[in-house]
């Protein structure tokens, strides 16, 4: 009986605070997608030029993986096909000047090695993207590595 009344006198309080924690102004609180009411849309994001090249983007650390250079706005990935794949499966990327996707991409998370990609690799922008050159949205000290990288191992050359 006691716990009872213990719940429902808690119950009671929430109910009493809840008003009161959401009655601060929202439009003070300003995030990413700018200082809007929750239910107000927001305004869509500027399209920003979108950085292509056909040398490739530098890595920043080994293993990252590698941003992609070029379009993709016609590529669809769906659960019926993958048009990335069009060139750069082991079959075709030849034939396309594409690199092949690298054998990490047909592992699975058991370990085991299949003939085909991997299903934790099929959603190709999961971990590649395209890059465009603007100014970070919130400040960061990040340093590639890269550079550092390669003067330990011109270093280790030289011994
Ligand atoms: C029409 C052929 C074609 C299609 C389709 C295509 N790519 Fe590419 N991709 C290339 C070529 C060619 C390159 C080499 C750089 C260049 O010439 O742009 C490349 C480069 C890349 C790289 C950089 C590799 C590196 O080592 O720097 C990534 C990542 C990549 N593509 C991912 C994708 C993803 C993800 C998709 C699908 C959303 C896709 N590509 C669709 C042809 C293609
Ligand atoms: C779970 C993350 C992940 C997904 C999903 C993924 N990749 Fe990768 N990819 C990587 C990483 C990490 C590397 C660099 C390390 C390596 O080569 O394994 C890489 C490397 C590559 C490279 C460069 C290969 C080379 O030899 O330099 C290409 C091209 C590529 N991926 C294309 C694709 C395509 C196309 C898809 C979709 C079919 C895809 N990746 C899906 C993480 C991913």
């Amino acid at each position: 009986m006691k716990k009872i009344l213990l719940v429902s006198t808690f119950g009671a309080f929430m109910l009493l605070q809840t008003p009161l924690a959401f009655s601060g102004d929202a439009a003070d609180v300003s995030s990413l997608r700018g200082k809007n009411a929750l239910d107000a849309e927001a305004k869509p994001i500027e399209k920003k030029k979108q950085i292509k090249t056909a040398a490739g983007i530098d890595r920043n650390w080994e293993l990252q993986p590698p941003s992609i250079p070029h379009d993709i706005s016609k590529e669809r990935i769906t659960l019926k096909g993958n048009t990335c794949m069009k060139c750069h499966s082991e079959a075709n990327h030849k034939k396309e000047k594409a690199p092949a996707i690298s054998k990490s991409h047909y592992v699975t998370r058991d370990m085991k090695v299949l003939d085909k990609l991997s299903s934790r690799r099929y959603f190709c922008v999961q971990c590649h993207t395209p890059q465009a050159d603007v100014e970070p949205l919130v400040d960061n000290a990040f340093e590639s590595n890269t550079l550092k990288l390669d003067n330990l191992l011109m270093k280790k050359a030289a011994q």
